[in-house]
């Protein structure tokens, strides 16, 4: 990790509490990694601890669910930052739990294999070019092809594909698991699998935003014709609200898509929908879990939001030329940063989360102020990002 002591003084304040965040977040995924070597910890901490995974018809600590991958890739991304050979030993030793899922299937038929497969197994890939787990990562793409029903351009988020109220229904969330079929792509050179993502891309920029740039948590089209039917929402307030979390995967995902298809011109729509979230965040840029709520509500922020839009934030900054558009978004990212690093770092022994105030789903009453493993991930990613050269796995 980088020292501050050549930036000026007034940036050496916002540098020293990155770097003071940074440490504090390495400490407690070094805490974790005994505990949580071959068991994977569960989606959210309860009560601020994390405990063994659980899922029916799984033992407990299984390599289960949709949130496993961001905790070998906290692990994979500790070892990048600091050298420390135990967190790279800890993540390998995961890898094989990988693979044996896809081999069995256990848990494999929903659309998040990107957010399995890319911060584990390409993410070993990138780092120690093992054949094995780039092969992997390349069935993970695969199981995900079997998704895509042609008719339609899209990827079915959810359920059996036979299943009528799932069939030809797609979530805001893919776009994080659409890298992991470009990425395909580069390392097989078969270009189907970016054919599906940027059809699938293109859908989504096409029917998920609405005319005011927020956006729809999913929506539903026929699958034999693929004529659009409606919006609607499964973690959001109501159908015509915007889903905090689901506006960050807008932000990220539009621009990491335009990174890997820039002829499709999603920057522009990050842009958009990044905008809309700005103008809906409380001063400090901690998000509220849905965005209709605001200061007063009384509802509970979800901080895995700020932080995927932080990341999000930062990339469309990377993407546009330099000039006033690019300062203003990488300036929103580090207000909202400064403001996830001030409310929500996670200090152990109260916690062993990294970032504290997240909500997996308030409808369903899951995970609700409490950290989860994707909120801890991209506050990680964001720390890392502005404190070094860290390249980013997606
Ligand atoms: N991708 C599932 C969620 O954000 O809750």
């Amino acid at each position: 990790m980088k020292t501050a002591t050549s930036t000026p003084p007034a940036t050496t304040t916002r540098a020293q509490a990155i770097e003071s965040a940074l440490a504090t977040a390495i400490e407690q995924i070094a805490t974790k990694r005994t505990r949580f070597s071959t068991l994977f910890p569960g989606d959210t901490t309860v009560g601020g601890h994390y405990q063994a995974h659980r899922q029916a018809g799984f033992p407990d600590g299984s390599n289960v669910g949709w949130t496993t991958g961001f905790w070998t890739g906290l692990l994979w991304m500790a070892f990048e930052l600091t050298g420390r050979s135990e967190f790279a030993d800890t993540a390998r030793a995961q890898l094989p739990s990988y693979a044996i899922r896809l081999d069995r299937r256990d848990d494999v038929d929903h659309h998040d294999l990107g957010f399995l497969y890319t911060p584990s197994c390409v993410t070993a890939w990138r780092i120690e070019q093992t054949a094995q787990w780039r092969d992997t990562a390349v069935r993970a793409a695969d199981t995900l092809m079997q998704r895509y029903l042609p008719s339609a351009g899209v990827i079915q988020a959810w359920g059996n594909l036979n299943d009528p109220l799932e069939r030809g229904r797609i979530i805001v969330d893919c776009l994080l698991n659409l890298p992991l079929l470009h990425w395909a792509s580069e390392v097989t050179g078969k270009t189907h699998y970016r054919a599906a993502a940027c059809a699938h891309a293109q859908r989504s920029r096409d029917y998920l935003i609405r005319p005011d740039d927020s956006t729809f948590h999913t929506f539903h089209f026929d699958p034999q014709t693929g004529i659009p039917l409606h919006g609607s929402t499964a973690q959001g307030h109501a159908d015509t609200s915007c889903w905090a979390r689901g506006q960050a995967w807008a932000i990220y995902g539009f621009a990491i898509n335009h990174r890997y298809a820039p002829e499709l011109g999603l920057l522009d729509t990050a842009c958009r929908v990044a905008n809309y979230f700005l103008s809906h965040l409380p001063a400090d840029g901690v998000a509220y879990w849905d965005l209709v709520f605001s200061e007063g509500s009384g509802e509970p922020l979800d901080s895995s939001a700020s932080a995927i839009a932080v990341c999000g934030l930062l990339e469309i900054a990377n993407l546009l030329p330099a000039g006033d558009a690019q300062t203003r978004y990488r300036e929103a990212a580090l207000h909202i940063l400064d403001g996830l690093i001030a409310r929500c770092s996670g200090i152990a022994p109260a916690t062993d989360g990294l970032l504290l105030h997240g909500v997996y789903s308030k409808p369903h009453g899951r995970g609700v102020d409490e950290a989860n493993l994707w909120g801890d991930y991209f506050f990680l990613e964001a720390l890392a990002r502005v404190s070094s050269h860290w390249r980013p796995h997606w």
